[in-house]
């Protein structure tokens, strides 16, 4: 073979070259997920909320699908990866399917900017012109009531049938701190609505358990003092306010934890009030660790903090020139960041993540057992 073939090939293999499907039989005949743009995989595309969303075009959706899904990343997802896990097809979004035939291998409800709280929230707040969508946690948990009725039909087919499905809810969250930080909003401010955010989230949990669901993950937030969106708003002259190792901010690093613990007793509560549920909670933040402390042994030679995609600033984050906006470019190698567009992360940075949840013990109890 000639040289170009022989690249040609391991660059065509090295695209589809996937995790191991577990073995079977399959465990879960589908998977159900709630969320934001972590796992949206096109339902703020479709909800109409802008006219053209840059995530509508590439380079978003550049690695594996080669085109934009709506996904906000250059390619696929956590959740994406969790579906290959199972042998089950990436979970189409419910706002495409909604009026379509049905589906029996699970659904996506996750929108891309949605809160745990409702927007009527943050409306009270002052802070409801800046959310980029309304479809916040109940809204999805709606959507879901309204499918159920096409997916099963008595309480005994629909009890079957979420027995062997599996719950993902959330990262969810995320975005009730953001939107409040963006606009000025104190650390003690953002401590304050921790109750409040994992109150909704565990709502939602009790109430897919009332409907039947037995297997529920539960994912905590990722570090977001890591993130380029908040290392550009939040810069700091003082060197103590970074984590030395990594670079982070260590402040709010520390609220991400602090929003994890509070959630991990909440679904300490839940498994006392559901014995026969198995409430599982991911470790976003310990399985992104890793990556920050060794990039290089994750081939992460393009760095961890600094967006693959953006418009220039220390950390390639420019609010005036985001990823797919005029100004903004992406970065040759995306694999080699962990950061994609200042706030996402890469496909490469989700799939470590993945694999940290599912195979190396980020999941408690764990999801394989
Ligand atoms: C959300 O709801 C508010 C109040 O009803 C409305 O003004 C706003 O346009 C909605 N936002 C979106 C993105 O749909
Ligand atoms: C941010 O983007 C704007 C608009 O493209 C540009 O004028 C400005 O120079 C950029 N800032 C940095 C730090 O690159």
């Amino acid at each position: 073979m000639k040289t170009m073939e022989i690249l040609l090939v391991f660059f065509v293999l090295g695209c589809l070259a996937s995790d191991p499907v577990l073995s079977s039989p399959r465990r879960y005949e589908a998977i159900f997920n709630f969320g934001d743009s972590l796992s949206d995989t096109g339902n703020f595309l479709r909800s109409g909320a802008l006219a053209f969303p840059v995530i509508g075009k590439l380079p978003y959706g550049q690695t594996f699908f080669r085109h934009a899904t709506g996904r906000c990343s250059d390619g696929r997802l956590i959740v994406d990866f969790i579906a290959e896990a199972f042998g089950l097809p990436h979970l189409p979004p419910y706002l495409e399917v909604a009026k379509g035939p049905r589906v029996r291998t699970g659904v996506n409800f996750a929108v891309a900017g949605a809160t745990a709280l409702d927007a009527s929230f943050f409306y009270a707040q002052k802070v409801g012109p800046l959310l980029w969508t309304n479809d916040s946690l109940s809204v999805q948990l709606r959507w879901f009531q309204n499918l159920k009725s096409s997916i099963c039909t008595t309480k005994k087919d629909c009890g079957e049938y979420f027995k062997k499905s599996l719950f993902l809810v959330g990262e969810i969250g995320g975005n009730d701190y953001n939107y409040p930080s963006f606009v000025g909003g104190s650390i003690k401010q953002l401590r304050a609505l921790v109750p409040l955010v994992v109150g909704a989230i565990a709502r939602a949990v009790s109430m897919l358990i009332e409907e039947g669901a037995v297997d529920l993950v539960v994912p905590g937030n990722l570090p977001v003092g890591c993130s380029a969106v908040y290392l550009t708003l939040f810069r700091s002259p003082s060197g103590s306010a970074y984590d030395s190792r990594t670079g982070c901010l260590r402040a709010y690093n520390a609220f991400a934890k602090y929003h994890n613990n509070y959630l991990k007793q909440e679904l300490q509560n839940l498994r006392e009030q559901y014995p026969h549920a198995r409430i599982m909670y991911a470790d976003y933040y310990g399985a992104a660790k890793p990556m920050y402390h060794t990039p290089k042994h994750y081939g992460f030679y393009g760095g961890t903090l600094r967006a693959c995609c953006g418009g220039g600033g220390p950390y390639n984050f420019n609010n005036s020139a985001r990823c797919g906006h005029t100004g903004s470019t992406a970065c040759r190698y995306p694999s080699a960041s962990v950061n994609w567009d200042g706030i996402h992360l890469t496909e490469s940075a989700y799939h470590h993540i993945a694999k940290n949840l599912i195979y190396g013990g980020f999941i408690s109890p764990p999801l394989l057992s």
